[in-house]
């Protein structure tokens, strides 16, 4: 089904602009709405210039039900992405993360549920934080593990792989599929699971066909490099661009699943277009695990710099080990194939990163001395 109306929430944003630049692609009109927040739009809180000029843009946070409902009304699906994104600093501004995930989501479908609109489809942005670790599988036993967060005395003891609860034994990471158990680990990955759940459920409810995806590590041009607390290979960015080594939690194994920003893109159309994945959590990452070192080296390569990453051996509270993404359910339901790799994607952040050298803030060390004040690494 073809929808011809299409708001995008958080749509100035590093997924959102790039959702924006697919749809706009493929003829779609377009509307935005975004609160251009300080923390990735910077102090003046312009609109960015890399923003789609096609787009219809309203200055607006999702929970303004005033503004919302004029916008709503023009509109026959939403791609709602508007959210705060920060693992560390939501455990310690947490009513700041409630009220601009889950509230603010809250505030989006009483909407939907209360005014008279024409919204046909939903798709809403969740994430693998949700799922805390990852899925492991233990050899010795031969079966399958879902252990819970590393305790602090063996992080303590920098004992840093997960043990199988049975036989003792080193666990082996397998792919995460939609059906882990949910172990949300923090405050945000618990308003991830809100906003999944109430678009999933009053979309159900009210007969709206709605799709969660479930993000892996998403990277690319127009992450915000002066935002602290976004993804690593942003952080990694910002740091070589100020002569810093990129700084590395624990050994720098731990592994993850980076997606381009631009396959993120395609995915949120294709899961726009797709009946097939109606009602469906569906993970959208490439399947393929990269240790966070890994990502260091990359960049040092790509920058062309000489800066020896720093292993610190220390830990963030709430991190998970191992987590990449078992992706056939969106090959099945949405016929999504990722497109980059990292070698082929990587370059597109440097690139980005150069040109906008003076946006590059390295708050690396005052966000980690925020962290280590409070006890969180
Ligand atoms: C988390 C969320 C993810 C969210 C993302 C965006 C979880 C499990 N996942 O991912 O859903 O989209 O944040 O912020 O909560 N690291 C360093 N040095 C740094 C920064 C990070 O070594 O300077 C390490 C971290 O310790 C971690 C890995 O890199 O092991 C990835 O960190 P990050 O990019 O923050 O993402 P996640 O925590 O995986």
């Amino acid at each position: 089904m073809k929808y011809e109306k299409v708001l995008v929430t958080g749509g100035a944003g590093f997924i959102g602009s790039h959702t924006v630049d697919t749809l706009i692609e493929k003829n779609y009109s377009v509307y935005v709405v975004d609160n251009l927040d300080q923390q990735v739009h910077g102090i003046e809180r312009n609109l960015p210039t890399y923003f789609n000029k096609k787009a219809n843009f309203t200055f607006c946070d999702v929970s303004n039900t005033e503004v919302l409902r004029d916008v709503i009304e023009d509109v026959d699906a939403i791609i709602h992405l508007a959210a705060r994104v920060g693992v560390a600093q939501s455990m310690y501004d947490i009513k700041k993360y409630m009220d601009a995930n889950t509230g603010a989501t809250a505030s989006l479908l009483n909407l939907l549920v209360n005014e008279k609109n024409s919204i046909k489809k939903l798709v809403v942005a969740s994430s693998m934080s949700i799922y805390g670790e990852g899925k492991y599988y233990c050899e010795k036993c031969a079966e399958d593990r879902y252990p819970a967060l590393r305790s602090t005395e063996r992080l303590e003891r920098k004992i840093w792989e997960h043990l199988c609860p049975d036989c003792n034994s080193p666990l082996k990471p397998l792919p995460t599929d939609e059906n882990k158990p949910q172990m949300p680990s923090s405050i945000y990955a618990m308003s991830k699971r809100h906003q999944e759940e109430m678009c999933l459920l009053i979309g159900k409810t009210y007969g709206i066909p709605t799709v969660a995806l479930r993000y892996l590590n998403v990277y690319g041009p127009r992450q915000s490099l002066s935002n602290p607390y976004t993804g690593v290979c942003a952080i990694f960015a910002q740091r070589i661009l100020n002569q810093k080594p990129p700084f590395m939690f624990e050994d720098g194994k731990q592994l993850r699943d980076f997606i381009h920003v631009s396959d993120v893109a395609k995915a949120n159309v294709l899961a726009l277009e797709s009946s097939l994945a109606n009602y469906q959590s569906i993970n959208i990452g490439t399947g393929r695990p990269t240790s966070i070192l890994k990502i260091a080296e990359l960049l040092n390569d790509m920058f062309n710099s000489s800066l020896v990453p720093y292993i610190s051996g220390e830990y963030r509270t709430g991190d998970v080990r191992h987590c990449y993404g078992d992706i056939t359910k969106a090959r099945n339901l949405l016929h999504f194939e990722p497109s980059m790799n990292l070698e082929k994607g990587m370059p597109d952040l440097v690139n980005w990163s150069k040109l906008n050298k003076d946006h590059a803030q390295d708050l690396f060390e005052k966000a980690y001395n925020e962290l280590k004040s409070r006890g969180l690494t």
